[in-house]
């Protein structure tokens, strides 16, 4: 069976465009596959400095995976500070790679052109993801099109290693959710936290109205063309053009329309949610935690060896 593998950051509320462009791939294909999903608590670091807020969004992010299908029976399911072979690898790989390499990234210089602060865990972030993804002898990479190049580093960092060394490692292929359009959000820009125009995916019915109400219409159009396009997450385009026939003009009635069908969604992923106590979050990944290191433990050795620090 090939092996699955993804990470996802826990860096706050997940809304509908996680849900649709990350997420729900994941569930949808994960059975197919020996799968693995990991809780990138060492990348989040790179941006996130406050103990008690990274401890809670570990617990509220494997919540919500859980809520959404993720079955902890049949995905390894884990924290990656809690196999520590990661951080070990990451290390092995940054020494093999170099400077101008890495200066290459695209999110990095995103991050350097936005102002933000290049610590050197920012840097090296793709060898840390490289790690994450080798460690496991790991054929696929489920991400979205903004990862591309990540798993593009990973694949280097293999072929880097098997030649300086010997052939330990797989080089993986991304598979990129090309069918997944960017999710808009309530202004129509890309759906993202940083620009506070989400729907929250685990949001209470009111939570979920007061986004869908505020989804920006223009009177000018034939139809509320972001509502239209947030609305064709949730239904077909006959159902949909139906609905925005009969309801022509109606704006309010358009939306009360998609909030139903959003609430329809949610509803029972919300209610499994609340159902999940933080003592079951720590106990899951734990259990993921161990079953993972074994892996990456027994990976690690091989690597040890090949690199001759074992006497
Ligand atoms: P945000 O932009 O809100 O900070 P992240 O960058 O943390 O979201 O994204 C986490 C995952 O969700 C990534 O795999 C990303 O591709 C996916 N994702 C985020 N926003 C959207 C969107 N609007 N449409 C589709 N997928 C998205
Ligand atoms: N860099 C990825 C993101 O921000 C998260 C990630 C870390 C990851 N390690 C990974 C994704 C390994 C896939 C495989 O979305």
């Amino acid at each position: 069976m090939k092996r699955f593998l993804t990470g996802l950051q826990p860096s706050g509320a997940l809304h509908i465009g996680n849900y649709f462009g990350a997420l729900k791939p994941f569930v949808d294909q994960y059975r197919s596959y020996e799968s693995f999903l990991m809780v990138v608590d060492y990348h989040a670091l790179t941006s996130l400095k406050d103990p008690a807020a990274l401890r809670e969004n570990i617990l509220s992010a494997t919540k919500d995976y859980l809520a959404a299908g993720v079955d902890p029976e049949q995905v390894t399911l884990f924290q990656q500070s809690q196999v520590q072979e990661h951080t070990e690898l990451a290390w092995i790989l940054e020494c093999l790679v170099t400077v101008p390499f890495l200066e290459l990234s695209h999110a990095y210089k995103d991050k350097l052109a936005k102002g933000l602060e290049a610590n050197a865990g920012l840097f090296n972030y793709p060898m840390l993801m490289a790690a994450d993804i080798l460690l496991y002898d790991t054929d696929i990479v489920p991400v979205g099109a903004d990862q591309r190049q990540h798993v593009e580093y990973a694949r280097e960092a293999a072929a880097k290693f098997n030649n300086t060394y010997e052939l330990l490692f797989k080089e993986p292929q991304g598979l990129i959710q090309e069918t997944v359009a960017t999710v808009p959000g309530t202004d129509g820009k890309k759906m993202s936290k940083s620009y506070k125009n989400t729907i929250p995916l685990f949001g209470s019915r009111d939570d979920i109205a007061q986004a869908v109400m505020s989804i920006v219409t223009d009177s000018s159009g034939e139809r509320p063309e972001h509502v239209y396009a947030i609305h064709s997450l949730f239904k077909d385009a006959p159902a949909l053009d139906a609905l925005y026939e009969v309801h022509r003009g109606k704006y309010k009635a358009l939306k009360e329309a998609l909030i139903e069908d959003v609430d329809a969604l949610v509803a029972p992923m919300r209610e499994k949610r609340a159902s999940i106590s933080d003592a079951d979050v720590v106990r899951v990944l734990a259990e993921g935690s161990a079953r993972a290191k074994e892996k990456a433990g027994a990976k690690m050795q091989a690597v040890r060896k090949a690199i001759g620090v074992v006497l």
